[in-house]
C-alpha cells in the first residue's frame, strides 16, 4: 500500500457532517444565525422574532408528532378493523378516515405555522409591464374605426342608426329584467309565490269536497277496498284534472298499498289509509317521474338518475342524488269508500333549490303547531 492510498482512506474529521433535508455545508439558509445578520438589512426582508420563532417551533414540532401517531394509527386501523358487514365497514371508514384526517390537518396546520411564523417574511414587488400599446398602433386602431365608421354610413344614413339605437334599447334592460329574479321574495318559498309551491290537491269538486284519487289513462276513482293486495302500486292523478298536464306536472301521484308491520317511522300514519300511502311522482332531484317500484324491498327507483326511496319509511332518500323524500300527501276514504285527498302537500313536490328549505322549515313549524 503507497502513502498516497494511506491517505485516500482515512476520514477526514475536518469535513463537517451533512444532516438530511439541509442544504450543503458552507451555503446560507435564511433564517438561520449567521443568514440573520446578513438578511437583516435587505430591503423588504423582515426576520422573525427569535423568541417566537422557538415557541411555534414546539408547536410546529407538536404537529409533526401528532402526523406521526395519526398515520400510525390510520395504518394500524387498516389492520385491525376488517370489513365484511356494513357495520364493520363504517367502523373501518370511520378510523381510517379519521386518523388520514389528524394526519393530514396536523401536517398542513405544521406547515403553514412553519412557513408564517419562523421563515422570514418577504415584500416582493414585481413591476407591471406597460398596459398601452405604442402610439403607432393606437393611431392605426383610431384611423381604423374613422375609415370603419365612414363607410358604415352610421353619421349620414339616420335611418340606419336611429332603428339599430331603438333595437339596442330595450336589449340594455334585459340584464335589469333578470336582476328581478335575485330578489328573494319573488322566489319559491316565499309568500308571495304559491304557484310552485302547491298543486291542485288542495282544491275541491264544484260540488264542494275534496277531490278523488283516479287511475291514469283510465280516470277510474279508486276504491280503498278495491286496492287491498300489499305490494300494489298505482299511478293516480287528480280528478278532474286528467288531462291538465300543467297540474299533472307537480300532482302526479304513486299510490303504494302496505302490509301495516311494513310501515316503518318515516311514514305519516294519519296521511294513510288501511295501509295505502300516497307519495309525489316527481324526483325531488330534477323532476322525473319516480315510479320504478321493487316490491320486496319496498324501493321506489328513479330512473333518471338512480335516486332510490323507501316507500316504507317515509320514501326517504336511501340513495342517489335526490336530497329530500318523495312528498306525502294525506289521503282518507269520502263517504262512499273512495280515496280522497285531506288536502295540499305540505312541502313543496319536485326538485329541490334555494329557499325550499325554508317552506319546508315553515311547513314542519305549522306541523309542530298543529
Ligand atoms: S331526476 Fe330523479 S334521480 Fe335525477
Amino acid at each position: 500500500m503507497t502513502d498516497n492510498e494511506h491517505e485516500i482512506e482515512q476520514p477526514d474529521e475536518r469535513v463537517p457532517k451533512r444532516v438530511i433535508g439541509t442544504p450543503a455545508p458552507g451555503t446560507s439558509m435564511l433564517g438561520t444565525a449567521e443568514a440573520s445578520d446578513v438578511d437583516r438589512d435587505v430591503p423588504g426582508v423582515t426576520l422573525q422574532d427569535e423568541a417566537k420563532a422557538r415557541k411555534a417551533e414546539k408547536i410546529v414540532a407538536l404537529c409533526f408528532t401528532i402526523t406521526f401517531v395519526a398515520a400510525l394509527a390510520f395504518i394500524i386501523s387498516y389492520v385491525v378493523f376488517q370489513v365484511g358487514s356494513p357495520e364493520a365497514t363504517g367502523t373501518s371508514n370511520l378510523a381510517l378516515g379519521g386518523s388520514l384526517t389528524v394526519a393530514l390537518l396536523a401536517l398542513a396546520s405544521g406547515i403553514v405555522i412553519w412557513v408564517r411564523q419562523i421563515m422570514p417574511k418577504y415584500a416582493l414587488v414585481q413591476d407591471r409591464h406597460p398596459m398601452a400599446s405604442a402610439e403607432a398602433d393606437r393611431d392605426v386602431v383610431a384611423d381604423t374605426f374613422v375609415q370603419g365608421a365612414n363607410e358604415s354610413g352610421f353619421v349620414k344614413r339616420k335611418l340606419l342608426r336611429r332603428t339599430l339605437l331603438l333595437a339596442a334599447a330595450p336589449l340594455g334592460l334585459v340584464p335589469v329584467v333578470l336582476l328581478r329574479d335575485l330578489d328573494n321574495s319573488k322566489m319559491p318559498g316565499a309568500k308571495f309565490n304559491a304557484a310552485l309551491r302547491h298543486t291542485v290537491w288542495g282544491e275541491k269538486t264544484k260540488e264542494g269536497r275534496p277531490l278523488r284519487l283516479v287511475v291514469e289513462g283510465t280516470g277510474q276513482p279508486i276504491r280503498a277496498a278495491d286496492f287491498n293486495s300489499p305490494g300494489g302500486i298505482l299511478s293516480v292523478v287528480p280528478e278532474g284534472y286528467e288531462h291538465d298536464l300543467t297540474a299533472l306536472a307537480k300532482a302526479t301521484l304513486i299510490l303504494i298499498k302496505f302490509r301495516p308491520e311494513e310501515i316503518k317511522s318515516g311514514v305519516r300514519q294519519n296521511w294513510t289509509h288501511d295501509g295505502i300511502v300516497a307519495y309525489s311522482k316527481i324526483c325531488t332531484h330534477v323532476g322525473c317521474p319516480a315510479a320504478l317500484y321493487e316490491q320486496n324491498t319496498h324501493h321506489i327507483l328513479c330512473p333518471c338518475h338512480q335516486s332510490t326511496f323507501d316507500a316504507a319509511d317515509g320514501a326517504k332518500v336511501i340513495f342517489g342524488p335526490a336530497a329530500r323524500p318523495l312528498p306525502q300527501l294525506p289521503i282518507t276514504v269520502d263517504q262512499e269508500g273512495y280515496l280522497i285527498a285531506q288536502g295540499d302537500f305540505d312541502v313543496p313536490v319536485g326538485p329541490s333549490y334555494w329557499e325550499r328549505g325554508d317552506a319546508e322549515a315553515e311547513a314542519r313549524a305549522k306541523g309542530a303547531q298543529a
